[in-house]
């Protein structure tokens, strides 16, 4: 019944076995948590398990250039594996000023400021660290995404995913990019730091599939800081696609709320199911390239049509399948009725990573 959904599809020569991605999630759950939890995702049917937030850079105890955070990642692959699902990195390279953040410590240690306010301080610095960032930091960063990749490729991830926001949306936004080098500038120019990361990336892994979490920023209403306004797609979207993209992974930017990103069933905007689908729309207009749609995808009938009329080739979810990893295993049980669905209250997952509790979800059971 759910034909489309259960097709198999084909990026760059690898087969995903369906359509059902596990959009990245960044868990915040010790290994052994995040192992069990993947595990159980992968074993609920989904064809690609998207790890969030893959850093390019040594970073404490958990990337990919520390034997022992090397290692976690192998054994996660290896589990995902198991199932039946495909592993994807999520490259990303942070915008936040850290050192401009020194001055907050003692506030911060001292717990007077809510995720929120942290979030706000954080974004009112990208500006300025982004246009004063040195060109050979810039080259060095750039760099490491190939440096990133081919480390993902050794411990078994099966393709990339370049996180277009962060870095990558922070040096293509006209908000926080005010550079007047080769990276500043025109769209053309800002858009050149993702190309440059997506160049190397395919240099480094010239057989891998490249996936571009493209993150869009809207206007009236004003939606998103970072990533690219949807009146330069028509620039970007030819460029991305020409430095080796294979796919696009279409969503809102970020650097607003991440009550914006991810939206809560009362969110002002973005309530309704599909939320970010006309995005992929406004991206079909510029690509052939197959997209990923993302954005309170839930319910089983309305994905099968949206990847039945070609506007989507993938579905991803992220919150979802937190609430109910054996999602597609009960929609081709014809168990529907037994789905745990989402109701997007973001109180355990997105309030969960905010408290530094880990992702979860209300339906736990513990
Ligand atoms: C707890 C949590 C953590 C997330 N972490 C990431 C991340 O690391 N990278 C990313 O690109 N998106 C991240 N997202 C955004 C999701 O990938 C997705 O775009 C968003 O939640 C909307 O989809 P949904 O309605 O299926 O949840 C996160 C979402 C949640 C709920």
């Amino acid at each position: 019944m759910y034909d489309f959904l259960n097709s198999p599809f084909t990026l760059r020569g690898v087969i995903l076995k369906n359509r059902l991605v596990f959009a990245p999630t960044t868990l915040g759950l010790s290994a052994n948590e995040a192992m069990e939890k993947l595990g159980r995702i992968a074993k609920g049917g989904a064809a690609l398990i998207i790890l969030g937030d893959v850093a390019i850079e040594p970073a404490r105890g958990s990337s990919l250039f520390e034997e022992n955070g090397f290692i976690t990642y192998q054994k996660l692959i290896t589990h995902i594996h198991e199932f039946g699902a495909l592993a994807a990195a999520q490259l990303h390279m942070s915008d936040s000023d850290i050192k401009g953040m020194m001055k907050y410590m003692p506030d911060i240690k001292a717990g007077r400021y809510s995720p929120n306010q942290l979030r706000a301080l954080l974004n009112d610095l990208t500006a300025d660290y982004i246009t004063s960032m040195p060109i050979d930091r810039i080259k060095t960063i750039i760099k490491q995404f190939g440096e990133a990749a081919k480390l993902a490729q050794k411990a078994g991830f099966d393709i990339i995913q370049i996180h277009g926001d962060r870095m990558c949306g922070s040096m293509s936004s006209s908000i926080y990019n005010h550079r007047i080098d080769e990276y500043g500038g025109s769209p053309e120019n800002r858009a050149r730091f993702a190309c440059e990361a997506i160049m190397a990336v395919r240099e480094a892994v010239p057989d891998m599939p490249i996936d571009y979490k493209l993150a869009i920023r809207q206007e009236n209403p004003h939606y998103g800081n970072a990533g690219v306004l949807e009146s330069e797609l028509a620039v970007f979207v030819p460029l991305l696609e020409a430095a080796g993209a294979d796919a696009f992974h279409v969503a809102l930017a970020n650097h607003s709320d991440l009550s914006d990103t991810i939206p809560p069933l009362t969110h002002p905007y973005f309530k309704t199911e599909g939320c970010f689908l006309k995005y992929c729309d406004e991206v079909r207009e510029l690509s052939d390239k197959p997209l990923c749609g993302v954005g309170r995808l839930t319910h089983p009938d309305m994905i099968e049509k949206q990847l039945s009329e070609g506007r989507i080739q993938l579905a991803a979810m992220s919150r979802q399948l937190l609430a109910d990893d054996q999602w597609l295993n009960k929609v081709n049980a014809g168990r529907e009725n037994e789905i745990h669905y989402c109701m997007a209250c973001n109180k355990k997952c997105l309030g969960g990573m905010q408290a530094h509790q880990g992702t979860r979800c209300i339906y736990d059971k513990n």
